[in-house]
């Protein structure tokens, strides 16, 4: 670890074959080869760091079926709202749309609900076996989700992630552990009052999609904007299409000069999320998705779901270099 070329991060693990977040999405990236494999995070309502991206339970787990009547008002149901005891018993499965549809159909059946939610201290266990059985090192890229959220519920995020990270021995790995947040209060603290030295990734949003953070995501795309985001973190993880914002009417790619402002400000850059199955507009095929941000932009990292096949393509290129 790292692979050459920009650091391959799996994210969700290799969730275009396996339900996100579970253990065998996990031990499928490791097997694949990942330079570093992600873990989002909640809490559970005691307080549990448990590795599910979204801070519902709907989408991915059969919470419906087992808790009927736990929804909150909004419909959700909300992980805070559970103990671990009773996220244990859940069954996870692919991602579903409301409508119980396939959010993905070329991906794993959603009707096969073989997996469980794992806590952050089991996945972490999990990799570490893994790179021991292996002979690898492989990097953690940790993401705090809704930190604002889970202090309105009563519950430290942060410092529930940074004592799992202790305990499991990779608090103090530098190298090996990337910790991203949307919100950049949160990555502040971890810098100052926590005093991580751990690098500290600033995620962008579009504004369209109400993270929970205060802050304005246009401006953080700004020179002024990231010369603060350069103060406290190492670096940002912007959504592709702010980078990549279509075609020219000469079929050119039309390309932001997030990039290239990033870089200047000593930011590394670690976009997301990179699928084969759910390509940008004017894009025809994944490796050209790639060329455009291997190739062109050079970038330093990049969120996908398919490691195996950004992998193949760094293979490919460094045989004709
Ligand atoms: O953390 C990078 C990327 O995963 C951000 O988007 O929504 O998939 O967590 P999301
Ligand atoms: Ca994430």
């Amino acid at each position: 670890m790292p692979s050459p070329g920009p650091l391959v991060i799996a994210h969700r693990g290799a969730c275009g074959y396996l339900p996100e977040h579970t253990l065998a999405a996990k031990a499928l990236a490791h097997g694949m080869g990942a330079d570093f494999i992600e873990q989002d995070v909640v809490l559970t309502r005691d307080g549990v760091p448990i590795v599910l991206h979204d801070i519902f339970l709907d989408s991915t787990t059969d919470v419906a079926r087992q808790f009927p009547g736990r929804a909150r008002p909004d419909g959700h149901y909300h992980a805070v709202d559970f103990s671990l005891e009773e996220v244990r018993r859940l069954h996870v499965h692919e991602r579903r749309g409301s409508g119980g549809e396939a959010v993905y159909p070329q991906r794993f059946p959603t009707a096969v609900d073989l997996f469980r939610v794992p806590t952050l201290g089991e996945e972490l266990d999990l990799i570490a076996g893994l790179d021991h059985s292996r002979g690898r090192r492989t990097g953690l890229y940790v993401e705090l989700k809704s930190p604002n959220r889970h202090r309105a519920a009563g519950l430290d995020l942060p410092a529930a992630v940074l004592a799992v990270l202790a305990e499991k021995g990779y608090a103090d790995r530098p190298g090996q552990v990337f910790l991203q947040c949307f919100d950049d209060a949160t990555l502040r603290l971890l810098r100052d009052m926590l005093a991580t030295p751990l690098p500290l990734v600033q995620l962008i949003a579009d504004p369209a999609w109400g993270e929970d953070s205060a802050v304005d995501f246009d401006y953080l795309r700004t020179a002024q904007g990231l010369d603060e985001v350069a103060t406290y973190a190492d670096a940002i993880g912007p959504w592709l299409s702010h980078i990549y914002l279509g075609q020219a009417a000469d079929g050119s790619a039309r390309i932001d000069p997030l990039v290239q402002r990033a870089r200047e400000r000593g930011l590394a850059v670690h976009p997301y999320t990179f699928r084969r199955d759910d390509l940008p507009a004017g894009i025809g095929d994944f490796d050209t998705l790639l060329d455009l941000f291997i190739g062109e932009l050079a970038v330093d990292g990049l969120f996908t779901d398919f490691p195996d096949l950004v992998l193949d393509y760094l293979a490919r290129r460094a045989r004709r270099y």
